[in-house]
């Protein structure tokens, strides 16, 4: 097992009706700025509901943060942030809404153009940043509990992740009879991103971390039991909140303590969505199962443990490892397609034309991605290939 420090400051505040312990949680004589995307809050009662725990608050409105935030919307949010002096900021909605707040809550105070420390996240350090609060509406991205964010910039197709440990929310409010709206393209994605999280964590190569990879595991079993009923039925309380559970656990912290990580799929997976708009849950269940094409040999022993403990592939029925690891990257792939998401590049109408400049851009960033920096510039673009 690999040293670690763990630290996880958010509090959750999970279950049904939570919404209206807003008012106890936020601080008091705050003035607030409530974040919020397209709308969809307004239609599912969420904003009503906390439109109502903010009763006797000082607050502000921005609306209209998209699906992978902007940064050239989210500049306005700091602006308006700075003049009216917004000193708590309550994001309401899914990981592009959270994300997009966290990005606010570091640029307000920060003396250059915040694009900088998009590109550089030690610019950050010794910085502070405006205290987060949450409701989430979208189990996906672990953001509720975690101090990463994902920002696009639109001019120049970049989509970049940073991280502020300023930026843990200090409570995050899970309510999961907010999945009740979602479409079923959300759910997908939100198991899909869950599942490649748990991956990224997981399918490296082992650390002799017992207790964490059957963490993982149970994540893993616990989405593939309840993909199909969830996306059957989203109105069931008991799915939703194993789902949302699931999602949080998932990029918290938790599973990943002493484990090596990857990574590299999401990497890869965010190009695709800035350059072609897909949907960050569609990026990852393209890229996923090419990479553990591509990286099968490194992989070899952990894709081993993940046939046989996810999807029952064991050595009594199939001696040879090589068919156990083909066998099993079939089973991730039939996975992601049972969620109703299809799995190659040729399928959304893309090709090669974008393949080198994705590669260049990472020669240039000095990226060498995966758990053993061995997912080089022409690694990246082997997968691509894979994943036509
Ligand atoms: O804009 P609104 O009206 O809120 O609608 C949203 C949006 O259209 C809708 N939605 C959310 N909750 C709903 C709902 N519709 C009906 N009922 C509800 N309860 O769903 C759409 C997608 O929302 P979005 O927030 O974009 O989805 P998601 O949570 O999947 O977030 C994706 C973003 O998070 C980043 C991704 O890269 C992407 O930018 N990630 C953030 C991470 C992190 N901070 O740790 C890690 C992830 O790997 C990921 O990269
Ligand atoms: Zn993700």
């Amino acid at each position: 097992m690999n040293n670690f420090t763990f630290c996880n400051p958010t509090q959750l505040i999970f279950g049904e009706g939570q919404i209206a312990c807003l008012s106890k949680n936020i601080p008091v004589g705050a003035k607030i700025m409530m974040t919020y995307g397209g709308g969809s809050i307004k239609s599912n009662g969420v904003y009503d509901q906390v439109i109502q725990a903010l009763k006797g608050f000082d607050y502000i409105e921005f609306s209209g943060i998209e699906p992978n935030p902007h940064y050239e919307t989210l500049m306005k949010a700091v602006e308006i942030a700075r003049q009216e002096k917004v000193d708590f900021l309550l994001a309401v909605g899914g990981g592009s809404v959270i994300d997009g707040t966290k990005f606010i809550a570091s640029a307000i105070h920060f003396e250059s153009d915040p694009w900088n420390f998009m590109l550089n996240d030690t610019l950050l350090a010794g910085k502070s940043s405006v205290a987060i609060g949450t409701v989430l509406t979208l189990p996906a991205t672990g953001s509720e509990m975690n101090c990463g964010a994902v920002v696009t910039r639109e001019q120049t197709k970049e989509k970049m992740a940073f991280h502020d440990p300023a930026n843990y929310p200090r409570f995050s409010i899970l309510d999961p009879k907010v999945c009740f709206s979602l479409p079923k393209r959300q759910i997908a994605n939100g198991i899909a991103d869950t599942f490649c999280h748990t991956l990224e964590q997981y399918l490296t190569y082992p650390a002799n971390a017992l207790v964490q990879d059957r963490f993982c595991e149970g994540i893993l079993l616990t989405l593939k039991e309840i993909a199909p009923k969830i996306l059957a039925n989203s109105q069931d309380y008991d799915l939703c909140a194993n789902f949302m559970f699931s999602a949080t656990m998932g990029l918290n912290g938790m599973i990943s303590m002493g484990l090596p990580q990857d990574w590299a799929t999401h990497m890869i997976g965010h190009e695709l969505t800035a350059l072609y708009g897909l949907d960050h849950g569609v990026t990852l269940s393209i890229i996923g199962p090419a990479l553990m094409q591509v990286m099968r040999k490194e992989k070899q022993a952990k894709l081993l443990q993940f046939g046989e403990r996810v999807f029952g592939i064991s050595a009594t029925q199939l001696p040879s490892e090589e068919e156990r690891i083909d066998r099993t990257i079939s089973a991730l792939r039939n996975f992601y397609e049972s969620l109703g998401i299809k799995t190659r590049l040729t399928e959304y109408g893309i090709g090669m034309e974008n393949f080198q400049l994705i590669a260049d851009r990472f020669t240039q960033r000095g990226w060498n991605l995966g758990e053993s920096q061995s997912v080089t510039p022409d690694k990246v673009l082997e997968i691509l290939k894979a994943a036509l």
